[in-house]
């Protein structure tokens, strides 16, 4: 079992900042140790590694990815094995991916498809929540054992109709069986029957572009969707988690909500908080890298995301990484922005977005961290195994340069996708290294990993609600 040693870093977790050794024996975090206490100077290592003037960090934990998903006629790009070694270049050291229940079969089969995609092939630890596309009794009942086996939250669309839409009945049964069970319901919160409406009459006038795709997926259908949401978790007397919230409106339906007390919980992602709707609308064909769902808005709905992050009602930020080619697959909906596939990459690259929110003052670097890895692991049961840097913790620690420049491109980026929505932008900070359960991934620029090294995590319910 290899012993390392993190000499003279600032170790920040979501509760501290403090100047220490962090002493790592095989998988584990063991201590953090005074520099140059007699702890710190008896520990005898194999490794050692110099964090002088660096941050040390918990590795990140994005709690919403899509590798190799089935959409829109295509595979997102990213397999577990691409997806994975980006999201490790990038900082980050647990995912959660999204298996797919198909209309008329089982979790179990979708369960095992997605474990068979992942299982000898990911470069960092991952763990499942539970798309339901078919909520029956069969499908209920099954989700008894998922939450047993560590699967212990599951995504339900309010759009897509036709894909993976429930209507508001499944949504209350599902819903009901989570608060019985534990589990923790996740809302795409869209009104999807509306938005045909919209689609196909935009279409009918001829408005094909990308930038159409805004303005049929409203903001007031994603408040909507989040209100109904909310009353139907409050009705079930379940917790409620909404996925990439982007609108200012929908936001203002979870801050009353938490207000009322009720256990809402919402996450952003960079992309709403750092793109806009003037990228949808990049002449030609261009802002078809921007579609996703829910949408890019406005730039003006930016300050109010920035505000929920500072004050919890938005309480992580995911990447809802889904990458699909501009070339190939985004244009298959060239003359139909409605076929454009949705989603955009993002894996690599959110550590260091957030990192630059805090140096323009949004947040600050405990709250960096909060975000990014404390909230998602305890959201998702996964902590203080994920998450922290603590005596028995797993030993995802990154070396963070807080002063590195990077250029964000698609030219240097490790995702398996032909563009950056960020290229050309100028970032400061950058994970320098980055181990997984104590051993050496990203060192020196170079990818030291490998395939299957990444392990499947049965997580705990939601560690908000005990
Ligand atoms: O556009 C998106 N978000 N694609 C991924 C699927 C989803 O709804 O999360
Ligand atoms: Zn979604
Ligand atoms: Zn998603």
């Amino acid at each position: 079992m290899t012993r390392t040693v993190i000499r003279g870093g600032t170790v920040i977790t979501a509760a501290d900042e403090l100047l220490a050794d962090v002493l790592i024996d095989g998988e584990q975090v063991v201590a953090l140790a005074a520099p140059g206490s007699s702890l710190a100077e008896s520990f005898s290592a194999d490794t050692v590694l110099d964090a002088t003037g660096k941050y040390v960090i918990p590795g990140g934990v994005d709690a919403h990815t899509h590798m190799e998903m089935p959409f829109g006629g295509t595979y997102a790009s990213d397999t577990f094995e691409t997806g994975t070694r980006a999201a490790a270049w990038g900082g980050t050291t647990t995912i959660i991916d999204f298996p797919i229940q198909t209309v008329g079969r089982s979790l179990r089969e979708g369960l095992d498809a997605w474990h068979a995609k992942a299982d000898g092939h990911c470069a960092i630890d991952y763990g499942f929540h539970m798309i339901l596309s078919d909520v029956t009794e069969s499908s209920l009942k099954e989700m008894e054992s998922l939450v047993d086996e560590g699967i212990t939250s599951f995504k339900l669309f309010m759009a897509y109709p036709g894909v993976f839409y429930s209507d508001d009945g499944r949504i209350l049964r599902a819903m009901q069986k989570a608060g019985d069970t534990g589990g923790l319901i996740m809302i795409h919160a869209e009104n999807g029957i509306a938005i045909d409406v919209l689609v196909e009459q935009a279409l009918a006038r001829g408005q094909t572009d990308p930038r159409y795709h805004g303005d049929v997926r409203h903001a007031l259908l994603e408040a909507e969707a989040t209100h109904r949401a909310i009353q139907l978790a409050r009705v079930a007397g379940a917790p409620l988690y909404v996925v990439h919230l982007s609108a200012s409106e929908a936001l203002a339906e979870i801050a009353n909500a938490r207000e009322l007390g009720v256990n809402a919980f919402a996450e952003t992602c960079p992309q709403y908080l750092f793109l806009s709707t003037d990228d949808l609308a990049r002449p030609g064909f261009e802002g078809a890298k921007y579609v996703c769902s829910t949408p890019l808005r406005p730039a003006e709905h930016q300050a109010a995301l920035w505000r929920g992050l500072r004050n919890d009602d938005l309480s992580v930020v995911s990447t809802d990484h889904c990458p699909f080619c501009f070339k190939g697959q985004k244009d298959l909906g060239l003359g139909d922005f409605s076929k454009i596939p949705n989603g955009m990459p993002g894996v690599e690259t959110r550590m260091d977005l957030l990192h630059q929110a805090v140096v323009d003052g949004h947040i600050g670097r405990r709250r960096w961290i909060e975000l990014a890895c404390a909230t998602p692991a305890r959201m998702f049961g996964m902590y203080p195994k994920k998450g922290t840097i603590a005596p028995g913790s797993d030993a995802d620690v990154v070396i963070y340069d807080p002063t590195a420049r990077q250029t964000l491109s698609a030219e240097t980026h490790h995702m398996a996708v032909d563009y950056s929505p960020y290229e050309g932008k100028v970032t400061t900070g950058k994970a320098e290294t980055v181990l997984s359960r104590g051993r050496l991934i990203v060192s020196g620029g170079e990818y030291l990993g490998s395939a299957g090294h990444g392990r499947f995590v049965p997580r705990s319910t939601c560690q908000y609600l005990r």
